[in-house]
């Protein structure tokens, strides 16, 4: 949800900037803005659409890339006001003196608009960000400097806020602020670099301290100040960015999706690598909490979207195989209910990004109540990986096309390790077979031309049914995720058995269902809903396991994988279903990489 890039230092800014905004592009891409120091001072530059349209406008302007060594840049997901140039940040003041980069969403904005308003300050823009350039301005006018006017500033604002901000009187200081909107600071030689995520510094350096919520920092070339601004300690750890700049590159592939798909095998392999040991599975990140862990009773696990999803298959895995209870909620439906918690439960926030403001939300909820809480993040360093009590990194490196993809098959492997972690008695042949799964997932992605050929087939319908049962179930919930966010059809997923009870109203010849057929224990029952929906004159394209003969003769289209043990069908079964959805969108004409209306890193609730 908006990102935001800064720079100060001895090299021109706004080559930085606009590289930065485009690794954050994913982030929004709504519109996007900067504002430089220039020698004829700050000059700010707004573009609608995407980052290429701010390049565009600044070559249309005959602009030059100013002498400028310090700057601000966001490219936005709108939230208050329309995506348009007067809503696109920096957002200023009257006198044009604070310059604001902002992500994340100011809750008290009317009441400080109103106050300011009755102050004689004039508003340009539509956003809730605009007040804070004001709010520093109004304190400047009363006779504090602007350090102070920021502080006094931010301890006025509710809700979440990362901010990038410069002086037009001061080109030697940029200045940031965060609180529940990450915020990270890279460090080079006499420069700084400032981004919402790692993934816009690795060019630049492997070295980034995290602000922490209610930080501030003063940024000049040479140094950094970091202070609370409620006078808390502060706690500034420099951390060793582990992304590289190839995984954060296309390549050969047309889009981040694609080659993330690609990235499957490899997934896999880097979140068991180092883990899978004779005597078992080791979690260096939950050694930590071992014994709490050996009188867990109950488990909660709580993400949104396709962590969600991955969650729900994490309920049969622990459930099956550590015989844990769990229950598994949407982050932003568990922050508000009241219920009864247990002595003996953990909690378990999954997400990509660290950052979902969903699952923080849920997780200081769980918090509070004194629950064990455990992460399982890709983003090493990010909110949610430094606020649980521990946790296990998934190392899928980073994640850039908006639809998760790798991220969900990472999710599932350290689910399945730590399930076995806390198994009691350890489940046969799980670890031996986990090992096999790469290889497993490259046999079918060496296949994804039958799934390109089956995605010409099916595009043309404008309903889907997702059906699967057991761990296939949350897996034909992704699978309908992933077709209705990228090609914008309608895309349903259901637990196969409820098909009856409601759903097959739906089925007729234009009604295609995508059903998940491994050869396991339920496989007859897939059949029979299968065959009535088949009675029904529904197509029916089935993933299936090799060698079964039968599922030929009800489906209309058949894609073939490898058997694999039961707890492990997901990791192969949503294969198919990633490269379907990203082909049906591709071809479709729609850039896969940004679906329109979404944002990677969801930091408003
Ligand atoms: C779907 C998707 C989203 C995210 C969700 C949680 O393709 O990407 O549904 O899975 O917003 O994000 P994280 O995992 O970063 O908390």
């Amino acid at each position: 949800m908006c990102g935001i890039i800064g720079y100060i230092g001895k090299q021109q800014a706004l080559p930085i900037l606009i590289d930065g905004l485009k690794k954050l592009e994913y982030r929004g891409y709504d519109s996007a803005g900067f504002a430089v120091h220039s020698g004829e001072g700050v000059v700010v530059k707004k573009a609608v659409g995407q980052v290429a349209n701010l390049e565009k406008a600044i070559l249309d302007s005959s602009f030059q890339i100013l002498d400028s060594n310090i700057g601000i840049a966001h490219t936005r997901w709108a939230t208050h006001g329309v995506p348009n140039e007067v809503n696109s940040h920096p957002h200023t003041d009257c006198k044009q003196r604070v310059f604001v980069a902002h992500n994340g969403i100011i809750e008290n904005y009317k009441e400080l608009k109103h106050y300011l308003q009755e102050r004689g300050h004039t508003f340009t823009s539509a956003t809730d960000t605009e007040v804070v350039a004001h709010l520093i301005e109004d304190f400047i006018n009363q006779g504090d400097d602007f350090e102070k006017a920021l502080k006094l500033a931010l301890n006025m604002l509710r809700g979440a806020y990362a901010f990038a901000i410069i002086d037009a009187e001061n080109s030697a200081v940029l200045y940031a602020a965060k609180c529940q909107s990450p915020l990270v600071i890279g460090l080079g030689q006499q420069e700084h670099f400032l981004a919402s995520d790692p993934s816009a510094l690795i060019t630049h350096t492997k070295n980034a301290v995290y602000l922490n919520d209610f930080e501030m920092a003063k940024i000049s070339a040479g140094e950094i100040t970091i202070e609370n601004i409620r006078r808390e300690p502060t706690d500034t750890k420099v951390v060793t960015l582990e992304w590289n700049l190839e995984q954060a590159q296309k390549g050969n592939y047309q889009h981040f999706m694609q080659k993330e798909i690609f990235e499957g095998p490899e997934t896999v392999k880097l979140a068991f690598a180092g883990r899978l040991h004779e005597a078992g599975v080791k979690l260096g990140g939950l050694e930590q909490v071992k014994e709490k862990l050996e009188t867990i009773k109950r488990v909660i696990i709580c993400a949104c979207g396709t962590s969600y999803y991955a969650g729900l298959v994490g309920e049969y895995l622990f459930e099956e195989i550590a015989g844990i209870p769990v229950e598994t909620h949407f982050a932003s439906e568990f922050r508000y209910r009241q219920e009864p918690f247990e002595p003996g439960t953990a909690a378990i926030f999954i997400s990509q990004s660290g950052e979902t403001a969903d699952t923080l939300g849920a997780l200081r909820k769980a918090k509070e109540n004194g629950l064990l809480t455990l992460g399982i993040v890709n983003v090493v360093g990010s909110t949610i990986a430094r606020e649980t009590d521990a946790g296990v990194y998934n190392h899928a490196g980073p994640e850039i096309g908006v639809a998760s993809t790798k991220a969900f098959l990472s999710q599932i492997t350290v689910l399945a390790l730590m399930a076995e972690y806390l198994a009691k008695v350890k489940r046969p042949g799980l670890l031996e077979e986990l090992r096999n799964i790469p290889g497993k997932i490259g046999a079918i992605l060496a296949r994804a031309s039958e799934i390109e050929k089956l995605a010409e087939k099916y595009l043309y319908h404008k309903n889907f049914i997702f059906l699967g049962r057991r761990y296939n179930y949350p897996t034909a919930l992704e699978g309908a995720l992933k077709l209705k966010e990228i090609s914008y059809l309608h895309a349903e997923g259901y637990g196969a058995g409820e098909l009856k009870h409601g759903p097959i109203a739906m089925i007729g010849k234009e009604f295609p269902t995508i059903a998940l057929v491994p050869g396991n224990g339920v496989l007859e029952k897939m059949y029979s809903n299968l065959e009535e929906i088949k009675a029904r004159s529904g197509p029916i394209l089935a993933i299936a396991t090799e060698g079964d003969q039968h599922i030929s003769a009800i489906a209309s289209d058949v894609f073939y994988i490898p058997a694999t043990l039961e707890p492990l069908e997901p990791l192969l079964t949503v294969v198919p279903l990633q490269l379907l959805a990203y082909y049906i969108g591709a071809k479709l004409g729609y850039n896969v990489d940004k679906p329109r209306n979404l944002a990677k890193s969801v930091t408003v609730e």
